[in-house]
């Protein structure tokens, strides 16, 4: 009967046992490819190779280098120059002198320390060592402060909170409320030192722990003046479309305050990264730091948070006291979040990192280019992912909306300057100040808005209208005041001598 039976491997059960068999092995073989894949694919996505454990304490950038070599390659290339039309610093030597070239500054910032050093600003990597050589710093009483937006200080504050008498241990999570409670306690303290003083427990300018939580790289924020300001925001009534993790809140029973770490969605975070720093704030010995968005980020209405604030001294919030005309005037600082807020590509959700920080492909791998810089050197992958129009085409919108919003700044600077040298000779030919005063609200209000869009450092692109729309009252207020001014003194009426909104 042997003889009789079929081979072994041609046997009907045997055979349909060797198919399945056969169908098994294929599928483990595809799944165990498949694994291995995407083992891959999430290794590109996180380019993570932990060669070093990161925890809350770790400091110094070259070490998260370790683990992420080519994010910190990119990092370390923002000490590389360049120059663009209106970006960057020049491409050698010494930053590029905003005053320089612009004499109507000196002017306008008669008696503030703006007046004898302005440049432009320069990659990240100068950060800490420019403001620690700048004459407003060498020659100019300041506060430790200023650090908040010039180093990375994430650490340097909990330690310093922890000395202030802060609850916990400087390895706990930064969003526990240990963490929290040091941070805030360590900024306050440090907000307080000279700025020789302070500047001595920092060493890097901005860093990965600024940006990244240690333990999964996950984007967060981490200075404290934006974490109090974008709270204060959320709690106010002005409708911020362009940040829907805040008008989600909003609608909650706000019974906690709004926290970017915990309520932000990831493309929310990376504008809001930017926010940290890039942003209109109070810097100086009267109060603590503070970013002033109580009634919304708009050039008005953080006009009118400052008017309606009360230094301890029941003295109105000003920043210097024109030399000249002694009139209390404002100084704008950076408000490219404000700006970029008001413009199409918040409201489209473009973020920040979408044109600084472009994707760049490295072999197999697609990172988000560490060198922060104008996208105008970028612009096949700052601009061309999402606009299909030809390199050129897309540099000369630029330009064109770079070069309208310069000639209205010109004219807008010119009606400043047009009326503090009115005022001056006012004075000189010697009416009383008291008179002037309803004069200096109209300076004070030009002022704040050249100086506005002047600070702010994409030259009009991050929100083309808004800026013109700033420029046109700019120059209204300015022309305003010399009416009002020779209306004084020609003995007319002071009745207009109110700036008219
Ligand atoms: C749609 C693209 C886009 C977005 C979004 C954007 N920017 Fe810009 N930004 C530009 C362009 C274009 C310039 C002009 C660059 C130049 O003149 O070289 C610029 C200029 C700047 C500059 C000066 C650059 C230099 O080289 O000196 C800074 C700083 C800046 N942006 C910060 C920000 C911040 C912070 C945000 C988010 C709150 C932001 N930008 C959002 C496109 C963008
Ligand atoms: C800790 C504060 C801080 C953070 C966070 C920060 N910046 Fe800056 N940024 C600065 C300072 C300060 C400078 C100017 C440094 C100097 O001139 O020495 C600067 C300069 C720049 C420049 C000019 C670069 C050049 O080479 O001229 C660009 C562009 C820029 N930042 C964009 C960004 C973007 C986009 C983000 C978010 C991804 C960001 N920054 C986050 C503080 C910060
Ligand atoms: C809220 C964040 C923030 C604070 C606080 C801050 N800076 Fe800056 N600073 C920036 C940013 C952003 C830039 C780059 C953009 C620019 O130059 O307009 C910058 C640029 C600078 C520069 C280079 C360009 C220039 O203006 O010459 C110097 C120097 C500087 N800051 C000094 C100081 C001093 C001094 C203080 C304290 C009085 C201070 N900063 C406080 C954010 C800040
Ligand atoms: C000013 C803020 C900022 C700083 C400082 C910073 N990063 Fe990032 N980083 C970003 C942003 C924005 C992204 C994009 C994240 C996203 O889209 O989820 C990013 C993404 C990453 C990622 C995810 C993969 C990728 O490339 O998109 C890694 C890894 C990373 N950064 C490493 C680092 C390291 C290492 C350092 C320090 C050498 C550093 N970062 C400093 C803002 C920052
Ligand atoms: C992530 C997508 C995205 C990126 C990146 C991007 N844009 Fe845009 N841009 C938009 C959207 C969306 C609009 C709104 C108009 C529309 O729907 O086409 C817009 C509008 C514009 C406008 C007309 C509106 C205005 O503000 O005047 C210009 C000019 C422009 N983009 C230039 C640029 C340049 C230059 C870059 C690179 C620095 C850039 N964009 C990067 C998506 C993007």
């Amino acid at each position: 009967m042997t003889d009789n039976q079929a081979p072994f491997l041609s046997r009907p059960t045997v055979r349909m046992g060797l198919v399945a068999a056969g169908a098994a092995l294929a599928t483990i073989l595809v799944m165990a490819l498949y694994a291995n894949v995407s083992t891959r694919k999430a290794e590109a996505k996180q380019t993570t190779v932990n060669v070093v454990g990161l925890d809350e304490t770790t400091v110094d950038p070259a070490i998260w280098g370790k683990n992420f070599p080519r994010q910190y390659d990119g990092y370390l290339r923002t000490a590389e120059k360049y120059s663009t039309t209106y970006g960057g610093a020049g491409s050698e030597g010494m930053p590029k002198s905003r005053i320089q070239e612009d004499p109507r500054l000196v002017s306008i910032f008669d008696g503030y320390a703006f007046a004898i050093d302005f440049n432009q600003r320069q990659g990240h990597a100068y950060m800490l060592d420019d403001q620690r050589v700048t004459k407003r710093v060498t020659e100019r009483k300041q506060p430790g402060a200023c650090l908040h937006c010039h180093a990375s200080n994430t650490v340097a504050f909990r330690e310093q909170g922890l000395k202030q008498g802060a609850p916990g241990k400087l390895d706990e999570p930064f969003n526990s409320a240990n963490g929290q409670a040091q941070l805030m306690a360590g900024f306050e303290a440090v907000c307080k030192m000279p700025y020789g003083e302070a500047t001595k427990l920092v060493q890097h300018p901005v860093a990965c722990i600024d940006c990244h939580d240690p333990k999964n790289m996950s984007l967060r924020v981490t200075k404290p003046g934006f974490i109090r300001g974008i709270a204060a925001l959320a709690k106010s009534a002005e409708p911020v479309p362009h940040l829907p993790s805040i008008e989600k809140w909003r609608k909650g029973d706000k019974a906690v305050a709004y926290d970017a770490n915990r309520d932000a969605s990831r493309q929310e975070m990376r504008s809001m990264v930017c926010g940290q720093c890039h942003v209109e704030y109070y810097c100086g010995p009267k109060t603590t730091l503070f970013f002033p968005w109580d009634k919304g980020l708009k050039v008005e209405q953080i006009e009118a948070t400052y008017d309606e604030y009360k230094f301890s001294d029941g003295k109105r919030f000003f920043d210097w006291k024109h030399a000249k005309t002694g009139a209390e005037v404002l100084k704008a600082q950076h408000p490219e979040f404000e700006m970029w807020s008001q413009g199409v590509h918040a409201r489209s959700g473009v973020s920040c990192a979408d044109c600084h920080m472009p994707y760049v492909r490295e072999g197999a791998l697609k990172i988000s280019d560490h060198h922060v810089k104008s996208p105008l050197l970028n612009v096949s992958r700052a601009c061309q992912t999402c606009h299909r129009f030809p390199e050129d085409e897309l540099k000369a919108r630029v330009a064109t909306i770079q070069a309208r919003t310069k000639a209205l700044m010109d004219r807008a600077e010119d009606a400043v300057v047009a009326l503090i040298n009115d005022l001056d000779a006012a004075k000189k030919a010697g009416l009383d100040e008291a008179k002037l005063a309803p004069i200096f609200e109209f300076q004070r209000k030009a002022q704040w808005r050249v100086d506005y869009v002047n600070a702010e450092n994409s030259m009009g692109f991050h929100a083309p209208q808004e800026a013109a729309r700033i420029l046109a009252e700019s120059i209204d207020y300015g022309r305003q005041g010399q009416l009002a001014l020779k209306a004084l003194t020609e003995g007319g009426k002071l009745a207009s001598a109110k700036p008219k909104k």
